[in-house]
């Protein structure tokens, strides 16, 4: 089992804690008001040169930083849970918390048991004070670097019974006008919680307008919807529900159903001491939060990476730093990215300048951006421009990520994108030329090798979601 890379440095070890440091500045690299990667991380090369004190000095700093780090972190998670506490209102949370790995199966295992879920079954789970502790989570290997990006905590804390709950409401079509769709019907494990329709396809065969996005990672993420329209998670997860042409019912409609299904009726009471539309977000949010993708090869990879940059000579000299070195370097042999996807990682993060917007631990700036897909239509989509009017905004969309991209075409707000392959000839060819093309589109004159190479570096961004109990719903009412 490997570790996050934050637990497999510690501040403790300045040469490791500078290691620590050289990473954070790594993943800083990518964001766009910097240079790529490549550039910041020469730091490290520096040391071999700079005599002894200095060296000194520097592992000493660097050590100060990762533990002032450390500490800010420990404060943000306090607060978090000062303010969740406060947030929970009548709820059954209890004080104690608990420590959770996102990811671990546990949480979407459902409640234990087979078949529909029973009122007896679903007391029992109840009664159990584990259940209602509030959860701290850590992210998985990856995705850590961002644990200072993690939204929606305090005012949503998590608790297992909270999961479970948004668990259920997520895969019922109950909470469609004519029972026959559900979240999970455009935004299904299966494809990568998305599907593979060009457009979502609703309740009596309806399409929609957009492609569908991907429904995990959220917990690394603000406002919802390709233009940003939806401020939190528990704001968009309502929205669908009373949408015509998606659940097509009413929120009024949709929790009188709800409170007539004892197995649910019970776990609102319990957990919120209510059933309203908002609490019906509050959970499926909470359930959102917890898929998150597991460390694909491109994370082993990057894993890696400080360590190699390092002395072999250091390294050899501090047990404990050979020790990690070895893990990281097993575990990137375990998982190991092609030749030509870690030639694509450098195009990604340097002359195809993909990380000016897919960038940070979701390989996703959360800005919008006009590439001109779709511009060419007779009533282009009008994107950010909807909701700021402002028409700088037109046709932008919101970056997406990149992570498990292989699994969930086709491409683009529209969907217009049939293959990973046609997106990177699209970037290529400089997008599609529009009064509001972004400036940070331009031709990338690639060769055929290089539109491979980055292609082959987007599949090596795959990892595991992680399991979850699909068919155990509440039972019927009438039953
Ligand atoms: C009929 C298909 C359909 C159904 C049903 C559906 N969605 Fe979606 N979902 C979409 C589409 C299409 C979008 C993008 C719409 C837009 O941006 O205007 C979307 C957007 C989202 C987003 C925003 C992701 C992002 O990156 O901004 C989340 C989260 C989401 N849906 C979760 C849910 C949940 C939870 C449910 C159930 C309550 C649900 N969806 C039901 C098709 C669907
Ligand atoms: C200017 C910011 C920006 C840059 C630079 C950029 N992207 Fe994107 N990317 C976006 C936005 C925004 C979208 C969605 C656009 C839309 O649907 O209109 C997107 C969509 C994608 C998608 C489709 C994802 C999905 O789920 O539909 C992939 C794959 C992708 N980009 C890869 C790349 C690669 C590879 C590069 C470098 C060659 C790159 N991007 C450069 C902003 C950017």
């Amino acid at each position: 089992m490997i570790r996050p890379f934050r637990s497999l440095v510690t501040a403790s070890d300045p040469l490791a804690a500078l290691c620590l440091v050289v990473a954070i500045i790594a993943v800083e690299g990518c964001a766009p008001t910097r240079g790529p990667v490549r550039e910041n991380v020469v730091e490290i090369e520096e040391i071999d040169v700079v005599p002894a004190t200095e060296v000194e000095e520097k592992l000493a700093t660097a050590g100060e930083q990762a533990r002032k780090e450390m500490d800010a972190e420990k404060a943000v998670a306090d607060k978090v849970i000062e303010a969740a506490t406060d947030a929970a209102g009548p709820a059954a949370v209890v004080a104690e918390t608990e420590k959770v790995l996102l990811g671990e199966p546990s949480l979407t295992a459902g409640v234990p048991g087979e078949g529909a879920i029973t009122p007896e079954q679903i007391d029992a789970w109840l009664a159990d004070p584990k259940n209602h502790r509030m959860l701290e989570p850590e992210l998985p290997l990856g995705l850590s670097q961002a644990a200072g990006q993690v939204r929606g905590l305090a005012e949503n804390p998590l608790t297992r019974a909270k999961i479970e709950l948004g668990r259920q409401l997520y895969f019922d079509t109950r909470l469609s006008a004519d029972s026959t769709v559900s979240c999970a019907s455009c935004h299904d494990p299966a494809f990568g919680y998305t599907a593979h329709t060009k457009t979502g396809v609703g309740i009596r065969g309806q399409l929609g307008g957009r492609n569908s996005p991907v429904s995990f990672n959220r917990i690394l993420s603000g406002p919802q919807f390709w233009d940003g329209r939806a401020d939190s998670l528990e704001a968009q997860a309502v929205g669908p529900i009373a949408n015509p042409i998606e659940m097509g019912f009413t929120h009024e409609g949709v929790v009188k159903r709800l409170s007539e299904i004892p197995v649910y009726a019970r776990q609102f009471e319990k957990i919120f001491g209510e059933l309203t539309i908002d609490r019906v977000g509050q959970a499926i949010a909470a359930f959102e939060r917890v898929i998150v993708t597991a460390p694909s090869p491109y994370d082993y990879h990057e894993q890696l990476r400080p360590f190699v940059k390092l002395d072999p000579d250091d390294i050899a000299d501090d047990a404990d730093l050979a020790a990690r070195f070895a893990a990281a370097k097993a575990a990137a042999e375990a998982h190991p990215m092609s030749e030509s996807a870690t030639r694509g990682r450098e195009l990604f993060f340097g002359k195809a300048n993909c990380s000016a917007c897919h960038v940070g631990a979701n390989l996703a700036d959360e800005k919008f951006h006009n590439l001109g897909v779709g511009m060419a239509a007779a009533e282009p989509d009008p994107g950010r421009f909807a909701v700021t009017k402002d028409e700088q905004d037109r046709g932008a969309f919101k970056t997406p990520t990149v992570r498990n991209v292989a699994l969930t075409a086709p491409y683009m707000h529209d969907g217009s994108q049939a293959t990973l392959a046609e997106v990177v000839a699209w970037y290529d060819k400089g997008g599609h030329a529009n009064s509001q093309l972004s400036d940070k589109i331009k031709p990338l004159n690639l060769t055929e090798q290089e539109r491979a190479d980055l292609v082959e570096f987007l599949k090596a961004c795959t990892g595991e979601t992680p399991r979850v109990e699909i068919a155990r719903l509440p039972i019927a009412a009438d039953l």
